[in-house]
């Protein structure tokens, strides 16, 4: 069994190839980063253009860097959403062109479904029950999955998603883009405990977030500055660093509480900002010290990726789900 996925619901244009088994013969991801760097963030219509663009090549990458021919393929899966309609709508142009030409099956995935199964490429044994952390850019969800397939979620963001905070934050300190890794990485030589920043809805009673009030939070911080302070690199990178502890302790908090409401032992975290190492580092020592395991995706399969899609789409292809060529993205699908 071969599976091919392709992924654009942002601005990364991927194709992977699977095989039956779970094993990855092609992952091959195409960023758009330098193009939306110059503006800061994602220009949709830039994006969708840029996938149009790229998908022939990335397909061909794919295919002969595993020795692989369209005729091969048993199955072709694509993301349906959630994402942004333009992007979304160029990758499953291209699924359907090829599903009619080589008379293939066709698969339409959830983006944060894929997000979900990317841990199964590294762990292929894996089984819920768990809990599970969904933490990208326009994501911050908590689910119960009782089977794969069968999700509950628990709680969500009502503002900023985790990878948008960080992106933006980063922004406004002049950091660089995608803020995440950047953040990631001059936090550590930043002292974390400087700074203190509560984050909305940390204390309350909820396993939903909010990180858009902590934003404000690092911002106001930075604007009582000196002019001096402002330019000191050491703080900044303290800024920083207190900004990221914040968001870090607020998942694994709400995390720990979806684990007692729950009564599972084991936590599996997906999306961008999974491939945080303060937040991989926070999440392990939090199971020892509690007494649950936590598994994370290999960084390169946290970041969005086709082989997560592929691997999702094979699950449910084996379950017997079909989608016709009329299947429509849906920018707003969730889980
Ligand atoms: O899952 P992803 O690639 O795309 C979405 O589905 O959104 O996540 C992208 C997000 C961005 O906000 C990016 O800044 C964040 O993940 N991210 C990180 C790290 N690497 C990527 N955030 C924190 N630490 C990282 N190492
Ligand atoms: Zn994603």
């Amino acid at each position: 069994m071969l599976v091919l996925g392709i992924e654009t619901s942002c601005d990364d244009s991927c194709i992977a190839l699977v095989d039956g088994t779970g094993k990855i013969l092609a992952n091959v991801v195409s960023s758009q980063v330098d193009i939306h760097r110059q503006f800061g963030g994602v220009v949709p219509e830039v994006a969708s253009r840029k996938h149009l663009e790229l998908l022939p090549f990335v397909l061909h990458s794919a295919l002969s860097g595993a020795q692989i021919t369209l005729d091969a393929i048993d199955l072709i899966t694509v993301t349906r959403g959630p994402g942004l309609l333009g992007s979304l709508l160029m990758g499953m142009c291209f699924a359907k062109t090829l599903a009619l030409a080589k008379s293939k099956p066709l698969l339409g995935v959830n983006h944060l479904e894929g997000h979900l199964f990317a841990i199964r490429l590294d762990y292929p044994t894996l089984e819920p029950p768990f809990i599970a952390l969904i933490v990208s850019g326009g994501h911050t969800e908590l689910v119960d999955v009782a089977e794969w397939g069968r999700y509950q979620v628990l709680g969500g963001t009502r503002d900023d998603a985790a990878g948008e905070a960080y992106d933006k934050v980063a922004k406004f300190l002049g950091l660089g883009y995608p803020g995440g890794a950047i953040i990631d990485r001059l936090s550590e030589q930043g002292n974390p405990q400087r700074f203190f920043f509560v984050g909305g809805l940390e204390t309350e009673d909820t396993l939903d977030f909010s990180f858009s009030g902590l934003k404000t939070a690092v911002v106001r911080t930075f604007s009582r500055f000196s002019k001096e302070e402002k330019q000191n690199f050491q703080s900044i990178v303290d800024l920083v660093a207190s900004f990221q502890e914040s968001v870090v302790r607020i998942l694994l908090k709400k995390t720990i509480t979806a684990l007692k409401i729950t009564g599972y032992r084991r936590v599996v975290l997906g999306g961008g900002v999974a491939a945080n190492r303060y937040l991989r580092k926070k999440m392990k020592e939090g199971g020892e010290q509690r007494g649950f395991q936590v598994f994370f995706p290999s960084p390169s399969l946290c970041t969005d990726n086709a082989a997560m899609i592929a691997i999702c789409g094979l699950f449910h292809f084996l379950q017997g789900r079909r989608d016709s060529l009329h299947v429509e993205p849906d920018p707003h699908f969730s889980l």
